[in-house]
């Protein structure tokens, strides 16, 4: 099996800011209680001419050029979202066409948050066995667009925004381990129930505000400190780690107190944990990948460092990896 690694890391988040001050004209919420229950401070929001696909296609040229490969060096592309443009075609699609990615086979993953990882992990498995030399696994969102702005219990909670990143052979480090899982038994805590095959659109879907995400958080927090908290542990022990051996854990961005309750859990102390929850709310797929760009860019990954992702969401499903980077 070859030795599979991230060769070149890309991000996108739109211009536009939502800050908490905002948020307090528009629904019974502060600045304080959205702080200190999320970690949040601001958001960003696509405009409404941006798409998942326009903010996938400006991370995913940024994460070409930093591994100086051309569109046509790609075998394989694919996009986690759950908020693609439409139903149909996939956003992977949108991209392939937008880049020019002639010979890039291309798919879109829906796996809410954790989704990121899982199309990292489905990529690795591509060039591993050799079948593909070069893949662009990118997380984007625009959970904007499926956000109700009249419900303050979700609306100060997610924003928009696009990580990208080149995968390819290495000689040394790359993806070690990962691990992914479901537990499908809970999908109602956290859904958005109209719109598919089960319930179509129509006036009734619309009146009734069935297009936005609808989210049972008290429950969803209690089974993501202890999903996470396991998949972390399950990573660790398949690629033959200790905690002491890790030196940054990138989760997914979903609660800053969701994350410190991890981390206890684990023992890692705070200089060990990524977060941009702050800046960008929760992006959902983008949310990890996000994170995991700007700790490369920021130096906070340096070369040999072992990095855990540690994702969960809607499904629910979780998936976490380590890479030697
Ligand atoms: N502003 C002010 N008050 C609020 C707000 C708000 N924005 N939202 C809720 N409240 C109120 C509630 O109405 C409630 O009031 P009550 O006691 O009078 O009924 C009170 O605050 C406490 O509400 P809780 O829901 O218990 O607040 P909690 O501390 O659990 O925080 C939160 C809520 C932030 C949603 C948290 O539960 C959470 O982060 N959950 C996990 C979310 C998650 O992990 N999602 C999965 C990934 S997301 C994905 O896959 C797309």
């Amino acid at each position: 099996m070859k030795k599979v690694g991230i060769i070149g890391v890309g991000e996108y988040l739109p211009k536009k800011v939502l800050a908490n001050a905002d948020l307090e004209k528009m629904v019974d919420t502060s600045d304080e209680w959205i702080t200190t229950r999320t970690g949040i401070k601001e958001r960003r929001l696509a405009s409404n001419d941006e798409a998942a696909s326009d903010l996938a296609i400006a991370a995913a040229k940024e994460a070409l050029s930093s591994a100086k490969l051309a569109p046509e060096d790609l075998d394989l592309i694919i996009v986690a979202t759950i908020t693609p443009d439409m139903p149909f075609p996939s956003v992977a699609s949108i991209v392939q066409n937008a880049l020019s990615a002639k010979k890039a086979a291309a798919f879109d993953v829906s796996a809410a948050c954790a989704g990121f990882v899982y199309a990292l992990s489905t990529a690795q498995q591509f060039i591993s066995c050799g079948v593909y030399k070069n893949a662009l696994v990118i997380g984007s969102e625009k959970l904007s667009s499926v956000t109700d702005w009249k419900d303050r219990n979700t609306c100060v909670l997610f924003g928009d925004g696009a990580g990208a990143c080149v995968l390819g052979e290495v000689k040394d480090g790359g993806i070690v381990a990962t691990y992914l899982g479901c537990d499908g038994s809970n999908l109602n805590l956290l859904n958005l129930p109209a719109g598919g095959s089960r319930i179509p659109a129509s006036h009734e879907t619309v009146d009734q505000r069935l297009h936005y995400i609808k989210m049972n958080g008290n429950e969803l927090f209690k089974i993501a400190v202890r999903t996470m908290t396991d998949a972390a542990l399950t990573v660790l022990e398949k690629a033959g780690l200790k905690f002491s051996d890790i030196d940054l854990i990138i989760p997914h961005q979903a609660n800053s107190r969701i994350i410190m309750a991890v981390a206890k859990r684990l023992g890692l102390t705070e200089d060990k944990i990524f977060l941009n929850i702050e800046k960008y709310g929760n992006m959902s797929s983008a949310s990890t990948a996000t994170a995991l760009v700007e700790a490369a860019k920021e130096g906070r990954i340096k070369k040999g460092d072992i990095v855990l992702l540690d994702a969960f969401g809607a499904g629910l499903v979780w998936g976490a990896a380590v890479i030697k980077w």
